[in-house]
């Protein structure tokens, strides 16, 4: 609510003084409690710093669009990972949050085989769609050194298939979507990064109204230390135990969904570790933001079950244990929900 005080009782006294403007009164008190975009959109100039290359990813992010939309195909960005929040603007220590990268990395692959081009944007380092399947793999573990004399001093170096049985399988789709440039990577580190990235991603995609679809996996920040505030250098623990001070971050599906990208399909998660308040919160949030659909998740059991909730229907995706022994990922399942609804709301706009 960013009424202030002062107008708030101004509104408050017009009421008293004549009760016939109450409908104007209500109304204007109603516009007051509307989280302001234009001031997020200042507070994030002013306070989070800007990437430097930003404008140029916009640029690759607009054309990629318009060629897949030209191509007939649907776009979807996905965020991906955790957000750092440095303490130093001389980065030694930082606030991290938790997010493998799986679901955005498993997603891509599924909105790919749908014949949706993707913008991913994840962390640094996150996994990755293709590769996560060996990410828990050395890569030296995979290889082989045979030295033979046929060829040579330098030998050759082969893959071990035991240790990477589907890379194959895997390498020959990674190859497809490389060549078919249906797969624009882009990358954060920190929640700056994200935001202005995130920014730049809506506005790319707001040419192509509501052919995009934003999947909003990642885990963000809702803490951070304004750059003004920030020490420069690494905090010295010799001046004993160190209290920090965190401003609360602006939530920015308000203005991706009012401004920047308003005829976007926009998916938000939410996660929680109390299942008891989830599907409250999630409700919460499609009325604060006014957009289409939350994922609702909790940390414990997200990898076989979500509930996905729209402001009219709430439909739960359980992977059984059948479904575990076959290997079926539940992102499989939730791309599948969101495609369709997704068609759905094109429809919908055109007609
Ligand atoms: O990556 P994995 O290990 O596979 O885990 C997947 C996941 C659990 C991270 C994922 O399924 C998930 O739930 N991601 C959202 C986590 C999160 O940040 O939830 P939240 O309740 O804090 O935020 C809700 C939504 O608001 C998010 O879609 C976020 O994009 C958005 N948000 C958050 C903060 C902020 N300042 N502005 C925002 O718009």
């Amino acid at each position: 609510m960013c009424a202030n005080g002062r107008s708030a009782e101004v509104v408050v006294k017009l009421l008293e003084s004549n009760p016939e403007t109450e409908s104007k009164a209500l109304a204007l008190l109603s516009i007051m409690a509307e989280p302001r975009v234009s001031s997020i959109d200042g507070k994030l100039n002013e306070e989070f710093a800007v990437p430097s290359h930003v404008e140029e990813v916009k640029e690759k992010m607009s054309a990629f669009a318009k060629h897949h939309v030209a191509a007939g195909r649907r776009v979807v960005l996905i965020t991906s990972g955790g957000t750092k929040v440095p303490l130093e603007s001389r980065t030694v220590r930082f606030l991290d949050n938790f997010s493998s990268g799986r679901r955005g990395a498993c997603s891509a692959e599924y909105f790919i085989d749908s014949g949706y081009a993707v913008v991913f944007l994840h962390r640094h380092r996150s996994l990755y769609p293709y590769t996560r399947t060996f990410s828990t793999i050395n890569m030296l573990d995979a290889l082989q050194f045979r030295s033979d004399e046929a060829f040579g001093n330098s030998g050759e170096v082969v893959v071990n298939q035991k240790v990477l049985p589907n890379i194959a399988k895997v390498l020959k789709r990674y190859q497809e979507v490389k060549d078919s440039r249906l797969l624009l990577p882009i990358e954060f580190s920190t929640l700056s990064e994200y935001l202005h990235l995130l920014k730049a991603a809506a506005q790319a995609l707001s040419t192509i109204g509501s052919m995009a679809m934003f999947y909003l996996a990642a885990a963000v920040s809702d803490f951070y230390i304004p750059a003004s505030e920030m020490p420069e250098h690494k905090i010295q623990s010799s001046n004993g135990p160190l209290q920090l001070s965190l401003n609360m971050v602006p939530k920015i599906l308000s203005p991706l969904v009012k401004d920047w990208a308003p005829q976007a399909f926009v998916i938000s998660f939410k996660l929680e570790t109390d299942a008891a308040i989830l599907l409250d919160k999630a409700r919460r949030a499609l009325e604060t933001y006014r957009h289409q659909v939350v994922v609702a998740n909790v940390l414990d059991s997200r990898r076989g079950y979500v509930v996905v909730v729209t402001p009219s229907t709430q439909a739960e995706l359980i992977l059984t244990e059948e479904d575990v022994k076959n290997e079926v990922e539940i992102e499989e399942r939730i791309v599948s929900n969101l495609t369709s609804a997704h068609k759905e709301f094109i429809t919908q706009q055109v007609g």
